[in-house]
């Protein structure tokens, strides 16, 4: 049976509520995910993908040890064919989670992220302190043949209740990961190959 985009996305929504967060594997085409992979390789070969900053205004500063990835942001005035299907395609789920879960989502920012081969990112929270617009934070993956001998994982501390202290969630294309920004630290392990997502945070208004 075929599921339209509204109804796989119906489980997403129980899975947040229950955990805080979800894995949603095939949250996009293998198609699409090599176009928005393409695209993040023709931005960085371009020179259009910049070191990454942490911290807001006047504490923001490059660290590579800390943070080593290479972002450009998707403007959504100009979305490309492929960003156009994975802007789309969130927009379907900031509505369905509105629906169900009444988190009051209105904006969504997302960029490429590059991490070149070793490149890592520390352990954080992606809550600004002086800043609670961010509610939910999402990864979509776009790296086909990935193994887990290659690294890059997605490490998330689960916090003192859960069974385990952390999962690992490994960068397979089309996996979408949604958590709670507030409620989950976590880092990025280093890979032994360059690793290609898009961050989105789907975010109240101000
Ligand atoms: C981030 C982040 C996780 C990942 O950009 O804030 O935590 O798996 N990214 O790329
Ligand atoms: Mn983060």
């Amino acid at each position: 049976m075929m599921l339209s985009a509204a109804d796989s996305i119906k489980p997403v929504a129980r899975e947040l509520e229950y955990a805080g967060y979800v894995i949603v594997p095939q949250f996009l085409d293998g198609d699409a995910c090599a176009a928005l992979a393409a695209e993040c390789r023709t931005l960085h070969a371009a020179a259009q993908l910049r070191p990454a900053a942490i911290g807001r205004a006047q504490a923001r500063h490059v660290r590579e040890d800390i943070r080593g990835d290479r972002t450009h942001w998707v403007d959504p005035a100009a979305l490309t064919p492929a960003q156009t299907r994975y802007w789309q395609r969130i927009q379907t789920l900031r509505i369905e989670l509105n629906r169900v879960l009444l988190l009051g989502l209105d904006e969504l920012e997302a960029h490429y992220a590059l991490y070149p081969p070793g490149a890592r990112y520390a352990r954080h929270c992606d809550r600004f302190r002086d800043d609670d617009a961010r509610v939910l934070s999402s990864v979509l993956y776009l790296n086909p043949d990935w193994r887990e001998e290659d690294g890059g994982a997605l490490r998330l501390y689960l916090g003192a209740t859960s069974q385990n202290p952390h999962l690992d969630i490994y960068p397979y294309a089309g996996t979408l990961v949604l958590f709670l920004s507030t409620e989950f630290e976590h880092e990025v392990l280093p890979a032994m190959r360059e690793r290609l997502g898009i961050a989105g945070w789907l975010r109240r208004r101000a």
